[in-house]
């Protein structure tokens, strides 16, 4: 019996059923006992990967055994913090395919760009190892299919996808509101994320790569290409490549609510979508500076808007949600919940009772133990590829929408394809510079 089979089989059998159902959140990490110990590896060391390792070890009984980068000067550093801070000496490594086969590594988590999401996944999976992977969950729709049919094929491995709010209080305190009624039927649901770095880098020529980088495996199954900064670190997510612009970067998180409180399972059928550039200033970028969505459903409808280059919006907040119902009108961020009544001029009183919530706080130190609870108990986790693929889809398809000119595109979700344009099908599916081949399971 492996490490990791001994792991979720003691928590089962010791109990009886899943622990995460007996123990609160956050509680049971510092009451394993020592040998019960969960190894992880991060491959994607720079930002968001190395912030949600840190998570990992915050919890007793929980290893970093393994890290990987493409960028030599940052996989040093970040393993000189992981050793300073937490007293732990990862082995490192520049190929992922080298770390997948250390033996002694439970989980892995993927913090690089997304065009290196699903094959890492998959790669991952078939090595046997639970897999936390940043959002979006892949950078087109067919790695996003690919990633649900492996998830479902290596079944007894936790997949994760990093859309946290999901294990975050202030969402899941909303969700309870609008499934408690307190705003009556829910109408509407406007959500708007206004970021300055949305619009790009100031433009500056190629350059030659970086002393430490393997700029050959960080483009990976993407085109080849000359080398500039505006692409790299951190600014990939404005080209089609890597990323999918603002409207993937905070869509795939803010949609995703929009989604949760419609209870919706599948990606919508209808958009209807605007996609351009309205900024003035020319910046390093190929996706969209501003776009307008509009999802229509059965009896609701989400609208998106979302403005680059710039960092103000409505309720003084950048980024946010309204959600509308019958009685009362809901604003929601990672930081609060204001609810505010309609007056019923007839009954003269409030149609719904006052609410604010300020306490909230970033969710990914939760989202973290609910895939770490998941491991131990093999229950499904807070987001699921089949969740994560419903948020991506929603913001994949506005932006093929976008790049193809169409004002409105039709998804076949039941044949994967787009029923009213032949531009947008090409897109669906990347295609992989050799000699990386888009997995199949
Ligand atoms: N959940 C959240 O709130 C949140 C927030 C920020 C970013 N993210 C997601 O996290 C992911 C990473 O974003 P970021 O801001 O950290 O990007 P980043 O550019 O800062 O870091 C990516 C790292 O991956 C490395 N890398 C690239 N290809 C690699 C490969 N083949 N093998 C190993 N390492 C490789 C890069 O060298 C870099 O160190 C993205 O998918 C992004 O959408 C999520």
């Amino acid at each position: 019996m492996n490490r990791r089979r001994f792991v979720r089989n003691t928590a089962i059998t010791t109990t009886g059923i899943g622990i995460s159902s007996l123990i609160p959140s956050g509680v049971w990490a510092h009451e394993v006992p020592p040998s019960d110990s969960l190894n992880v590896a991060l491959i994607g060391c720079r930002n968001m990967g190395f912030g949600i390792l840190q998570h990992h070890l915050s919890n007793k009984g929980v290893n970093c055994v393994a890290m990987c980068d493409v960028d030599s000067n940052i996989l040093n550093d970040k393993a000189a913090d992981i050793k300073k801070n937490f007293g732990q000496a990862p082995k490192l490594y520049s190929d992922f395919r080298k770390l997948l086969e250390q033996k002694d590594i439970d989980a892995v988590i993927i913090g690089t760009p997304d065009h290196w999401h699903c094959l890492i996944t998959v790669n991952a999976l078939q090595a046997g190892k639970h897999v936390y992977v940043e959002k979006p969950m892949a950078n087109t729709i067919a790695e996003c299919n690919i990633m649900v049919k492996a998830a479902g094929y290596y079944s007894d491995r936790i997949v994760q996808v990093g859309q946290q709010q999901r294990s975050g209080i202030v969402f899941q305190k909303a969700m309870e509101l609008i499934r408690g009624g307190k705003i009556g039927k829910l109408r509407r649901v406007n959500i708007w994320a206004n970021f300055e770095y949305g619009a790009g880098s100031k433009i500056i020529p190629d350059e030659p790569v970086p002393p430490g980088v393997d700029f050959d495996m960080w483009l990976g199954p993407a085109p080849k290409r000359s080398f500039n900064q505006t692409r790299f670190h951190g600014m990939w997510r404005m080209f089609w490549d890597y990323g999918g612009g603002l409207m993937s970067d905070w869509g795939v998180h803010l949609l995703d609510m929009g989604i949760w409180a419609g209870d919706i399972t599948a990606p919508p059928e209808t958009v209807l979508v605007y996609g351009g550039n309205t900024f003035h200033e020319k910046r390093s970028r190929e996706t969209f500076d501003s776009m307008s969505v509009i999802y229509p459903n059965n009896d609701f409808v989400i609208n998106w808007d979302m403005t680059a280059g710039i960092s103000h919006g409505p309720y003084d907040s950048s980024y946010g949600l309204v959600f509308i119902g019958d009685d009362a009108t809901m604003v929601v961020d990672r930081s609060k919940i204001i609810l505010t009544p309609e007056y019923d001029n007839e009954a003269k009183k409030p149609k719904a009772e006052e609410y604010k919530f300020t306490d909230g706080k970033e969710s990914h130190a939760d989202h973290v133990q609910n895939f770490i609870e998941c491991i131990k108990s093999g229950k499904k986790p807070a987001c699921p590829p089949e969740t994560g693929r419903v948020a991506a889809l929603h913001v994949h398809i506005p932006n093929i929408a976008a790049r193809c000119g169409e004002p409105m595109l039709i998804w076949d979700d039941a044949n994967n394809r787009f029923t009213n344009s032949d531009a947008a099908n090409n897109l669906i599916t990347p295609l992989y510079r050799q000699p990386w081949k888009l997995p199949v399971i």
